[in-house]
């Protein structure tokens, strides 16, 4: 049988590596497993336990993932542009939705809270030990997945997992492994932009205001925005966000099991003045010429 082709993509705190990653499985036709949020549901897990370091909770965290049932699903989504802002539509991020015990926990992962709370919950021996069975399990079911897909079985199966220890403890033995880096404030800034995408999605998806809402000569004086029983809208600052991912990173790379490191193999790629679409390109022309397959973007040497 032949062996599935892997693709590792590690890196610090919002360099880019899921959309990234999203973008090169979907034009390799690999699947994609996005690591991070298995240690997301992790704390998400905890904290529904109440069993978050420093509450006293004899937290067997380990214990609650091994008996959830993680999954991960990717989809073509219209709505969704490729990242980058200017050259958009030239490349395909697929959308990612996360099942925890069959609830989709897609927002619910990606909270403030979450983001304070999953570096130390990613820390102890046990929940790794527990996740990276899930992670061999979930890239097993993505190849055997990928290997029937389009391509009329030509084409070599393969899945693409993105994290922070995927090309140095979870699949050492990685076809091709990415380093993606970006200057800590060109992170803060991207991470900035996403929240601020998302808050516009948020309202824009959301029921339009009651017909009391400010009709009737608008008695009731000016409301504020979003009063369509929204929520009012939190914008955090790019320093309070960098500052999040400058601690997450300390954490991440300072850990004693298996911390965030350059595996000595990996391509490392810092995107910090890099359009999104040629690093995507650069990344598959590397995976196919490691299946000795032709490139596909001839310009795009790294
Ligand atoms: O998307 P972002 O870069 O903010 O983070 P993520 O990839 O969702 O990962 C969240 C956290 O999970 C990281 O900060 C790590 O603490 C942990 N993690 C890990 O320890 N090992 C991995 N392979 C992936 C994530
Ligand atoms: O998974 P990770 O946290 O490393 O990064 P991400 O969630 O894929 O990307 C963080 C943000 O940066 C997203 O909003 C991406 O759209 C954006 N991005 C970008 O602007 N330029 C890139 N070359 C890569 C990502
Ligand atoms: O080769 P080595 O044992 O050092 O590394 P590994 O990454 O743990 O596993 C061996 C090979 O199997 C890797 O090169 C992966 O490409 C492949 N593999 C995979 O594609 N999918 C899995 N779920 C497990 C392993």
């Amino acid at each position: 049988p032949r062996r599935a082709f892997t693709v590792a993509i590690d890196g610090p705190a919002a360099s880019g590596k899921s959309s990234t990653a999203r973008a090169v499985a979907h034009e390799l036709g690999f699947g994609y497993i996005d690591s991070g949020s298995i240690y997301r549901c992790a704390a998400l897990l905890a904290l529904r336990a109440g069993a978050v370091p420093g509450s006293g909770e004899r937290s067997d965290v380990a214990g609650l993932v091994g008996r959830a049932s993680i999954d991960i699903r990717t989809r073509l989504s219209p709505d969704h542009p490729a990242p980058g802002g200017t050259d958009t539509g030239r490349v395909v991020v697929p959308d990612v939705q996360v099942l925890l015990d069959g609830e989709d926990v897609s927002q619910a992962i990606r909270t403030p809270e979450i983001n304070r709370l999953v570096a130390a919950i990613a820390s102890d021996s046990a929940v790794r030990d527990t996740v990276l069975r899930i992670q061999q399990a979930l890239a097993g079911a993505a190849e055997t997945k990928s290997g029937a897909a389009p391509g009329g079985g030509s084409a070599p199966g393969g899945v693409v997992m993105d994290g922070r220890d995927i090309g140095t403890t979870v699949f050492p033995g990685a076809e091709l492994k990415i380093y993606l880096d970006a200057s800590a404030m060109a992170r803060a800034i991207r991470r900035w932009d996403e929240m601020n995408r998302q808050m516009k999605d948020a309202k824009a998806k959301a029921p339009a205001a009651s017909p009391e809402a400010g009709g009737a000569g608008g008695q009731d004086g000016p409301r504020a925005e979003g009063a369509a029983g929204q929520a009012p809208a939190e914008y955090p600052s790019v320093e309070s966000i960098a500052r999040e991912l400058e601690e997450r990173d300390y954490a991440d790379i300072n850990r004693k099991h298996s911390p965030l490191r350059i595996a000595s193999d990996a391509v490392v790629i810092d995107n910090t003045s890099m359009t999104f679409e040629r690093q995507v390109h650069a990344i598959v022309d590397l995976a196919r010429e490691r299946m000795g397959l032709p490139r596909k973007y001839d310009d795009d040497d790294l």
